[in-house]
């Protein structure tokens, strides 16, 4: 009997998911809740928000799943994992107390302090005149971030002592990112290049997969707004085994020890944002799921059956797995509408899909079918196009080839995802 595994999600990540799940022999049913116009060729479409936890745990239950994975924060943070658990059924997601390692970013810079982990220096304040205490030790450039969840845009690099006290004010006294920004983070600045790791634990055991590269500003050369995630790619240069060693040893493996001392194991993904400073790799972030952009070129490159790897997660078994196997490597370009990441438009007709080859990949994220049948737009991130190949130059020029074939009123993407390493 092969595994039923409903998938938790809507975004390009859990349609990269679905695709790599669909690829396993041991895999008999795919559903996913609430999906989009893409997962619904490989998974059944379950109609259910991601934040409604009744309704799911009574899908999962009805529909007698073995597995659950769960793609975004907020159902983890909310306990999805923890109600499909109580409910016995087997999840690939981190418990709302193991998701405070994002929710929270000084619990997770406390909680790094006391691993010894390497990260940035850091001060949380809750008023204006210790947070301009901190800025003022600081100095410029520095961090500002808002201590809870802000859809991957509560952070500020403020080159100004001004721009970081405006910052300050917005969070803590504007309100400008609710009650995440209610307790905020003032951060020594690292440079080096930004690495994103992401690791599959069952609290025991914690297994990196390939190492990616992920573009979160709107526009080439790292300008405009902080988005979710402009595009990505795997592998790099910046990486040999010996540093991969290095974040095992001083990151992966000291997190997932302190995660038990807490007392709340990790028992799904633990995604590590790194800056590969001169003195090593530090922490800037951890997220307590996949990444997204990065699934979508991490799990193409991907040897390994993930069902099995993922259903090892969920059971505790990940050490009698062999470790995860990656060859090869992928590009993926976020085609976005017009006016993502603020205010977009959606029912735009897409074309093109038909047009392209085989060999490229299209992960729908914010798309659905309008009353006709034809596929539209639904949000601000619409496909990730993945390109594949045996270097990061073919990768490339597929990914680019495919995007172009694709289009919809005002779709845009980024030139220049991945050119810095060909
Ligand atoms: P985060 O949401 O924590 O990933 O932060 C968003 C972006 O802010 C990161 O991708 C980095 O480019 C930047 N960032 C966050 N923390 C730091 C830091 N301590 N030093 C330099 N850049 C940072
Ligand atoms: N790619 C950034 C994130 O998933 O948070």
């Amino acid at each position: 009997m092969g595994l039923r595994i409903l998938v938790i999600g809507s975004g390009g990540r859990e349609s990269a998911i679905i695709w790599k799940l669909a690829q396993s022999d041991r895999v008999s049913e795919l559903l996913c809740a609430p999906g989009n116009a893409g997962t619904a060729a490989l998974a059944e479409t379950l109609p259910i928000p991601v934040t409604n936890l009744d309704a799911l745990v009574v899908a999962a239950t009805q529909r007698r799943v073995d597995l659950v994975v769960v793609g975004p924060e907020d159902p983890l943070a909310l306990g999805l994992a923890d109600r499909l658990r109580d409910a016995g059924i087997a999840v690939c997601g981190n418990s709302a107390a193991a998701t405070r390692i994002e929710s929270s970013k000084s619990w997770a810079n406390d909680l790094m302090r006391e691993a010894g982990i390497p990260t940035a220096a850091s001060v949380t304040v809750r008023d204006l005149a210790a947070g301009r205490r901190a800025i003022a030790e600081f100095g410029a450039p520095v961090v500002i971030k808002a201590d809870g969840l802000a859809a991957g845009k509560g952070v500020v690099v403020a080159q100004s002592v001004a721009e970081a006290e405006a910052a300050l004010r917005a969070m803590l006294e504007e309100h400008a990112f609710g009650d995440a920004g209610a307790t905020v983070v003032i951060e020594e600045c690292l440079t080096g290049r930004e690495l994103s790791v992401l690791a599959l634990s069952d609290g025991t055991t914690i297994v990196p997969l390939q190492p990616a590269c992920d573009y979160k500003r709107a526009f080439a050369n790292e300008e405009g707004p902080n988005t979710g995630g402009m595009g990505a790619y795997t592998p790099t240069r910046a990486v040999d085994d010996a540093l991969l060693a290095t974040i095992q040893r001083t990151i992966l493996e000291p997190a997932m020890q302190a995660m038990n001392e807490r007392g709340c194991p990790l028992r799904g993904v633990l995604y590590a944002g790194l800056i590969l400073t001169a003195d090593g790799p530090r922490v800037i972030e951890f997220n307590a799921r996949f990444g997204d952009p990065e699934t979508q070129v991490v799990l193409p490159v991907l040897q390994s059956d993930l069902a099995a790897l993922l259903h090892a997660v969920a059971t505790g078994t990940l050490a009698t797995m062999p470790a995860p196997v990656s060859a090869g490597a992928a590009v993926g370009v976020i085609l976005a509408a017009a006016g993502y990441p603020v205010r977009y438009e959606k029912d735009q007709p897409i074309t093109g899909l038909d047009r392209v080859s085989d060999e490229i990949l299209v992960f729908h994220a914010g798309t659905t079918r309008d009353a006709d049948g034809g596929i539209v737009t639904a949000g601000g991130r619409v496909l990730t196009v993945v390109g594949r190949g045996d270097t990061l130059a073919a990768a490339r020029d597929r990914a680019y080839g495919g995007i172009a074939d694709i289009t919809f009123p005002g779709g845009w993407y980024r030139p220049d995802i991945a050119l810095r390493e060909v």
